[in-house]
């Protein structure tokens, strides 16, 4: 995957990474040594149409490329007038750069790092503070360096990079609505619920509006099932959301040389799609569908990720029966996936007009292209 074209993930590895211990159960594994770079690399390169390559330059160094990214003209002179307010996406240039977004999932696999990037945007929400901004969420607050460099962001810099291109091309649209966007077409695209969203965020203006680090919940904390609640009631969800939207973790990988976590290849790993390497929760982890719940219950198979913060659903009673509704049903999942996921996704946002701008009416002109199990290693001894 073209995440891995770029060195900054090293730039941002977090001390984290070396704080944390082995994820549990089947993760404990020793380690083996990272797969070469290089090589992945370049073919992932191939994979990324040329206009995108640009912006995913290898080795671009983060002090680089963020001076584009971040310090455009509109963002510095918003930040020298604390009162100005950016003004809301429009509606067509959304539903094109939704075209765009498709068409870029299809070239990149980067479906999973898209999901990730919109929820750690809207997931600093502090339902205690009022004021827009300080009160965090999906504000487009982490196209900033300085949040960039959180710990829990090591690597996100990559799906910045991605969707830089389309939001140089449509103007009108916001940061803020193009993490959202982006994310939920990620998950419709590989089989997900179609998500109910609306759109019409604005923009922090400058750094200064990032929210302070440590808003994001840790994979390995003491006690897990208190930290997310700490941290998801914050955010004013509930246990039934906790269990939902963690089923996200049915698509993509962890990195340990970004989070700590994880192998640094497996078998369903090692030969991508995209770039190869890291630790699935899921098999077809480009699928969106309830086999996260099925595996983090079973827990069977070694080379299948379970963080602390995964285990405690099925080990709490409370979040257990939603854990255990989802491993059976799946249609349960979807439907509860898809309201948490848009009530997160927006969290904290400051919308204009007030009531936001719906663009679902002809969203879904084609049906979403599934992924086949032949493109993922190892498949045949899964299929
Ligand atoms: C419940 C608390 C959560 C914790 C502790 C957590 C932790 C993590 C960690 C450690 C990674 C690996 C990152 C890497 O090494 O690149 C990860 C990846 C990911 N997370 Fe979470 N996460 C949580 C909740 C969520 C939620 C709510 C969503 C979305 C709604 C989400 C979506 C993802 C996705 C899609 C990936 C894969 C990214 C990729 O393949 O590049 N996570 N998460």
């Amino acid at each position: 995957m073209a995440e891995r074209l770029s060195a900054t993930a090293s730039c941002l590895l977090p001390a984290a990474a070396a704080k944390r211990g082995a994820p549990v159960a089947r993760s404990s594994l020793p380690l083996l040594p990272s797969p070469p770079r290089g090589a992945a690399a370049a073919r992932s390169l191939h994979l990324i149409p040329a206009g995108h390559r640009a912006a995913l330059r290898p080795l671009s160094p983060l002090s680089s490329l963020l001076p584009r990214l971040c310090k455009r003209p509109e963002a510095t002179s918003r930040a020298m007038s604390s009162s100005a307010v950016c003004s809301a996406s429009d509606p067509d240039q959304l539903k094109s750069a939704r075209e765009d977004i498709r068409e870029l999932l299809k070239t990149t696999f980067c479906h999973p790092i898209l999901v990730r990037l919109g929820w750690h945007d809207a997931g600093t929400y502090d339902k205690n503070i009022a004021e827009w901004p300080q009160r965090g969420g999906a504000n487009g607050s982490l196209r900033f360096e300085i949040e960039l460099k959180h710990a829990a962001n090591a690597g996100l810099i990559n799906a910045l990079k991605l969707l830089q291109p389309i939001k140089d091309k449509y103007s009108s649209v916001t940061y803020a609505d193009l993490f959202q966007l982006a994310s939920a077409t990620a998950i419709e695209e590989v089989g997900g619920p179609q998500i109910s969203m609306k759109y019409g965020r604005v923009d922090v203006s400058g750094p200064e509006q990032c929210p302070p680090e440590g808003k994001l919940p840790d994979a390995g904390p003491p006690s897990p099932g208190a930290h997310l609640r700490d941290v998801f009631y914050r955010m004013g969800l509930n246990d039934k959301e906790i269990v939902a939207l963690s089923g996200a973790h049915t698509l993509g990988r962890s990195r340990r040389e970004r989070s700590g976590w994880g192998k640094p290849e497996t078998k369903y790993t090692k030969d991508g799609p995209g770039a190869p390497g890291g630790q699935s929760w899921t098999v077809q982890w480009l699928k969106f569908d309830n086999s996260y719940f099925k595996d983090i219950k079973e827990r069977k198979d070694e080379d299948l990720l379970v963080l602390p913060t995964d285990a405690v659903l099925f080990e709490d009673p409370s979040f257990k029966v939603y854990a255990e509704k989802y491993a059976e049903d799946q249609h349960a999942f979807f439907k509860d996936y898809a309201e948490a996921h848009a009530k997160l996704s927006n969290l904290g946002a400051q919308f204009d007009p007030p009531e936001g701008i719906s663009i679902d009416d002809d969203s879904k002109t084609a049906t979403p292209e599934q992924f086949v199990a032949a493109k993922y290693s190892s498949s045949e001894e899964k299929a």
